[in-house]
C-alpha cells in the first residue's frame, strides 16, 4: 500500500526544554492541528522540525527521539543560525508578510535567501532518504516552496503534492519578490499544487504566466515535459472530534463555569496566534466603539481574547504585542470597574478541551483577520456548537469567508462596520442565529479535514505518473 510522507517545517509536536526537563507538546497553528488526525490515520511518516533542541543533554535527546519515533515523526534539526535565517528570516520576515500583502514589513535588503535554499535542500535530502518507491509525498507551506523542485531532481518518478496554507497574493504583489522565479519553479516540481481558494489559484496562475510564461490553463501547466495540476482544496477540521468534545460532560461543566463568571453579560470571543495578520487591534477598537457609542452595553460585555505567543524573536511580532497590550490597557482603563473589566486578555495557549469550552460558552465569535489563508478557528467554533447557537463574525479577507457565507461577513479594515456587526450579532433573534449556525455547521461537517485530505490525495494519486506522461 502507498505510504503518505508528510513534509512540513513544523512537526505536529514541539519539544520544550525548561528547568523542569523536556516535554513534547502539541504544536500550534492550523497546519499542525489540521493535519494531525489525517497523519494518525495514514500510517505514514511526518518529516519536520521539532523545535529548538540545542540545550538538551544526550540522554534527553534520546528520550525525545524515541517519543517522536512512536508518533512516526522524523525530526530535522535546525541550528540556531538556521532558525534565525531560514525560519525567522526568509520564511517569516519575507514570505509571510509578502503573502499577506504587507510589503512594508519586509526588510529592505534580504540576506537570508541562501540559508532558506540550503535548509530546503536539507529537507529534500531527508525526505529522499525516507522515501520508498510507491510512497506519496505531500509537502506543506511557504517555508518549503523549493522542496518540490529539489525532490523532483532526486526522485524524478515520485508522486509529489504541495499545499500552500497561506494566501497566494495577487501577481502585482508576488512580482516584487526578487526570488519570484526560483520560488515558482520550486513549486512546479510537484504534480499537484493546492490552495485554499479559487482566487489564490488565479493569483498563482497569473504569476506563472507573468514570470515563466509556460503553457498554462488555469489548472494545468506543462512544465519541463511534465503536467502540473493546480486546484482549490479548502481545508477543513475534524468536525466530529470538536462536536464530541462540545458534548463532553467535563467540557460542559467548564462552559457553565465560564458563563457563571460572566453572569448578566454577553461573551465575545477571539482566538488567534498573536500575529499581525489577525486584525486584533481593529477588533479591539471595534469593541471599544460599541462601548463608546452604546452606554447600555457598558458593564454587560466580556470580550475574551486568547493570543497565543508566536514567532516571538521576530521584531514585528514583539512590536505588535506592545500595540495589543496598550489597546487592551486603554479600553480596560476607560470602561473597566472595580468588579469587572471588558477585555479579558490571555497571552497563552489552551488545549482543545479548554478551547471548545470557550467556543461553546461564547455568544459571538470574532474572526477578523486583515488577511488569512483559511482560518480554522472559524470552523472549529461552528463544529463546537451542537446547540446551534452563537454568531460568527467573519472577515471577508479570511479564506474561510469563501465557504462560510452564513456568517456575518465584515470588512476587517472598517472599525465602524465591525462595531455595527458586533451589535447586530448581539441583537440577532434566536431564529436567525439558529438558521445561520445550522447552515454553517452543515458546511463545516461536510467539508471536514478528512474530505480535504481525501480530495487532495485522490486527485494526486489519480494523475498519470511521470513515466506514463512521457510515453
Ligand atoms: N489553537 C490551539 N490553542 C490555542 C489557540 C489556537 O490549539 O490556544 C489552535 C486552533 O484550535 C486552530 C489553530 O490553533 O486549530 C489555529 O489555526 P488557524 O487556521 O485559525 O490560524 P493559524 O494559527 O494557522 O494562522
Ligand atoms: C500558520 C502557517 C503554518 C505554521 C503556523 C504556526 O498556520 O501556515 O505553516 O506552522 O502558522 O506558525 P509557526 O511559525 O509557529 O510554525
Amino acid at each position: 500500500m502507498s505510504r503518505l510522507l508528510l513534509v512540513s517545517n513544523r512537526l505536529p509536536v514541539t519539544v520544550k526544554a525548561d528547568k523542569d526537563g523536556v516535554t513534547v507538546v502539541r504544536s500550534m497553528g492550523g497546519l499542525a492541528t489540521g493535519l494531525s488526525r489525517p497523519h494518525e490515520r495514514s500510517g505514514g511518516v511526518w518529516v519536520g522540525w521539532p523545535g529548538d533542541v540545542s540545550r538538551l543533554t544526550d540522554a534527553q535527546r534520546a528520550q525525545v527521539e524515541s517519543q517522536l519515533a512512536n508518533l512516526r515523526c522524523v525530526p530535522l534539526y535546525l541550528s540556531a543560525s538556521e532558525v534565525n535565517r531560514y525560519y525567522e528570516g526568509y520564511s517569516n520576515r519575507v514570505l509571510w508578510p509578502l503573502c499577506h500583502y504587507m510589503l512594508d514589513r519586509i526588510p529592505r535588503q534580504d540576506r537570508d535567501w541562501e540559508v532558506y535554499r540550503k535548509v530546503n535542500e536539507r529537507f529534500a535530502d531527508l525526505v529522499a532518504q525516507q522515501y520508498r518507491p510507491g510512497d506519496t509525498i505531500w509537502v506543506h507551506d511557504y517555508q518549503l516552496m523549493l522542496v518540490p523542485g529539489m525532490l523532483r531532481q532526486r526522485l524524478p518518478e515520485a508522486r509529489i503534492g504541495y499545499f500552500h496554507h497561506i494566501p497566494f497574493p495577487s501577481s502585482e504583489i508576488f512580482s516584487t519578490l526578487p526570488r519570484r522565479q526560483e520560488l515558482l519553479k520550486g513549486l512546479l516540481g510537484a504534480d499537484l499544487i493546492g490552495f485554499h481558494t479559487v482566487s489564490y489559484v488565479r493569483h498563482f496562475s497569473g504569476a506563472l504566466l507573468r514570470h515563466l510564461g509556460p503553457d498554462t490553463d488555469i489548472d494545468r501547466i506543462i512544465w519541463e515535459g511534465r503536467q502540473v495540476r493546480v486546484g482549490a482544496f479548502p481545508m477543513g477540521i475534524d468536525a466530529t472530534a470538536f462536536e464530541t468534545l462540545a458534548n463532553d460532560p467535563g467540557v460542559l461543566e467548564e462552559v457553565a463555569t465560564i458563563r457563571g463568571k460572566a453572569e448578566g453579560q454577553r461573551i465575545l470571543l477571539g482566538i488567534d496566534r498573536l500575529d499581525y495578520t489577525k486584525g486584533i487591534p481593529r477588533r479591539l477598537l471595534a469593541v471599544q466603539r460599541v462601548l463608546e457609542r452604546e452606554p447600555a452595553w457598558r458593564g454587560r460585555l466580556r470580550f475574551v481574547q486568547v493570543a497565543v505567543p508566536s514567532r516571538t524573536q521576530v521584531e514585528a511580532y514583539a512590536a505588535y504585542r506592545e500595540t495589543v497590550d496598550e489597546l487592551v490597557g486603554r479600553i480596560n482603563g476607560l470602561y473597566g470597574g472595580v468588579h469587572n473589566v471588558p477585555v479579558h486578555y490571555l497571552y497563552r495557549s489552551f488545549n482543545e478541551r479548554q478551547l471548545v469550552a470557550l467556543y461553546r460558552a461564547a455568544d459571538v465569535m470574532l474572526v477578523t483577520p486583515v488577511r488569512d489563508g483559511m482560518n480554522l478557528v472559524a470552523k472549529e467554533f461552528c463544529a463546537a456548537r451542537p446547540d446551534e447557537d452563537g454568531v460568527l463574525v467573519l472577515s471577508e479577507f479570511a479564506g474561510a469567508a469563501a465557504e462560510m457565507s452564513s456568517a456575518l461577513i465584515v470588512n476587517a479594515f472598517d472599525v465602524e462596520a465591525m462595531a455595527d456587526a458586533i451589535e447586530e450579532a448581539l441583537e440577532m433573534s434566536e431564529d436567525e442565529r439558529r438558521k445561520r449556525m445550522r447552515a454553517l455547521r452543515v458546511q463545516v461537517k461536510e467539508q471536514d479535514v478528512h474530505w480535504w485530505t481525501s480530495s487532495f490525495l485522490t486527485r494526486l494519486e489519480g494523475l498519470p505518473a511521470v513515466a506514463e506522461q512521457k510515453t
